[in-house]
């Protein structure tokens, strides 16, 4: 007795659901005929008491179904529970599925059997909090039960599968790299850094290193993971922590690798726009699939039309954001802008042959930003060790990375390309934070 008493008390949840097994999910109910059974598992997304009957609309991550109920025609204990049941508490209900043409979809549930799993305390997101969207994120781990941003969620993981779909088709290797590091890729501004014992070590800015040690095993490579910058600005397309999307791939040339970058955007995009519509459609969007290929222009193109639009950089200067907007807009598909000068690009980049200072490199810009970088590595020792040294970096740091020179390393490139800016661009969104579940920015590490 008092075991089974303990029991409860540690488990009470599993326990209970034992008699509450669903056989459908709400998305399947409208396909079902007139007097079909169901049971189902959900939360109360909207609920409405008119003239003694209930009406619940009830979500289950599948989609949404309406539940109805008359008093006195119901069990009593049915009725108490779901005239009881507030908006967002977890809930079963047992019913018959009827036609309704005023219901959505048709058809809607007759409850014969209803019970409250978990209660829920008054929803606290009120329409005026909406107005403030730092308050939304400050709620942002309630907030995204809603369609909107559920439908996000449910198209960044489509985009997610097309990217291992693209790469896994065409024999690349998933590998998986540290987090942990200890040194830059991308240059010591945006390092984050930590104690690691007696030594310091950093949040990987990017995969590209240590896939360039990989693909020397498996001549093509990618990664999906994490990156980290501790970016100090606070804009709409800067994270602190987001997904990139990486490949590097042996005896590779930087027209062939932008031809890889041009196949796997379309990708992306096409399998986006096919397998979610029902969610572009929750969010009132439409993806414009670009076929490749895309247009490539020379960095002082890229000058002269962000001059023509009132923004005059210097050559050697990295392009940024006024101009990136400008040179984008300029185009109906993303576009690359090659050949920026070595002095804006990371120490790695191998130089062009035919042009003193031209990096072999590319940015990918869509919607407004770059989403892409990518290009060709150095791939001799001597040339490496002397843009190391440059660059004021610690070559005894960078010792395995130089080291590989040493043992067959062939002409090679790879890119970088980031899921939020990506997903930024696709669906048109004002801030990137919109793409990630959980942001991280300069002021958000809750919830
Ligand atoms: O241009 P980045 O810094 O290039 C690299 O890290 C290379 N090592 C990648 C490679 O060649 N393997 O970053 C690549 C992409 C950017 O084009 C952008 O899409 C995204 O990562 N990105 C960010 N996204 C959100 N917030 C930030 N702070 C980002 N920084 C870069
Ligand atoms: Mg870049």
């Amino acid at each position: 007795m008092l075991k089974e008493a303990i029991f409860i008390k540690l488990c009470p949840p599993v326990y209970r659901l034992l008699e509450y097994n669903r056989t459908h999910k709400a998305s399947e109910v409208p396909q079902l005929p007139q007097g079909t059974e169901v049971k189902l598992l959900g939360w109360v997304a909207v609920k409405n008491l008119v003239g003694g009957v209930v009406f619940l609309r009830l979500r289950d991550g599948s989609g949404f179904i309406q539940l109805s109920g008359r008093r006195g025609s119901i069990p009593e204990e049915a009725w108490d529970e779901a005239a009881k049941a507030t908006t967002e508490s977890a809930v079963y209900a047992e019913g018959t599925v009827k036609e309704d043409r005023r219901a959505p979809f048709g058809k809607e549930v007759a409850i014969t059997r209803f019970k409250v799993i978990a209660g829920a305390e008054p929803w606290p997101l009120r329409k005026s909090l909406l107005k403030s969207r730092s308050a939304l994120y400050d709620l942002r781990h309630l907030s995204i039960r809603g369609l909107k941003t559920a439908s996000m969620i449910k198209i960044r993981s489509e985009l997610m599968r097309s990217v291992f779909d693209y790469f896994y088709d065409r024999g690349y290797v998933y590998i998986q790299t540290p987090i942990l590091v200890g040194s830059a890729v991308e240059g010591g501004a945006t390092l984050f850094s930590l104690k690691y014992f007696d030594e310091t070590a950093y949040l990987s800015q990017s995969a590209q290193l240590y896939e360039e040690a990989a693909i020397l095993s498996l001549d093509r490579v990618f990664i999906l993971q994490p990156a980290f910058r501790a970016e100090k600005s606070k804009t709409a397309r800067h994270l602190t922590e987001f997904w990139m999307i990486e490949s590097e791939l042996a005896f590779t040339e930087l027209d062939e690798l932008l031809t890889v970058e041009e196949e796997l955007v379309h990708h992306m995009a096409e399998h986006v726009s096919l397998s979610c519509s029902r969610e572009l459609d929750a969010l009132g969007k439409k993806i414009v699939v670009p076929d490749p290929p895309f247009p490539k222009i020379d960095y002082e193109e890229a000058l002269q039309i962000a001059e023509r639009k009132g923004v005059r950089l210097e050559w050697g200067e990295d392009l940024g954001t006024e101009a990136e907007r400008i040179v984008s807009q300029s185009f109906e598909k993303p576009v690359f802008v090659k050949g920026y000068p070595l002095s804006a690009r990371s120490f790695y980049h191998m130089e062009d042959p035919h042009r003193k200072g031209v990096s072999l490199s590319a940015d990918l810009l869509a919607g407004g930003v770059e989403i892409a970088t990518g290009g060709q590595r150095i791939h001799e020792y001597e040339v490496l060790m002397k843009r190391v040294e440059e660059h004021g970096l610690d070559p005894e740091r960078m010792k395995w990375y130089l080291d590989l020179r040493k043992y067959g390393m062939p002409p090679h490139s790879g890119f970088g390309l980031g899921v939020e800016r990506a997903l930024k661009w696709m669906l048109d969104l004002k801030h990137i934070r919109s793409a990630s579940i959980f942001p991280r920015t300069t002021s958000r590490l809750y919830p």
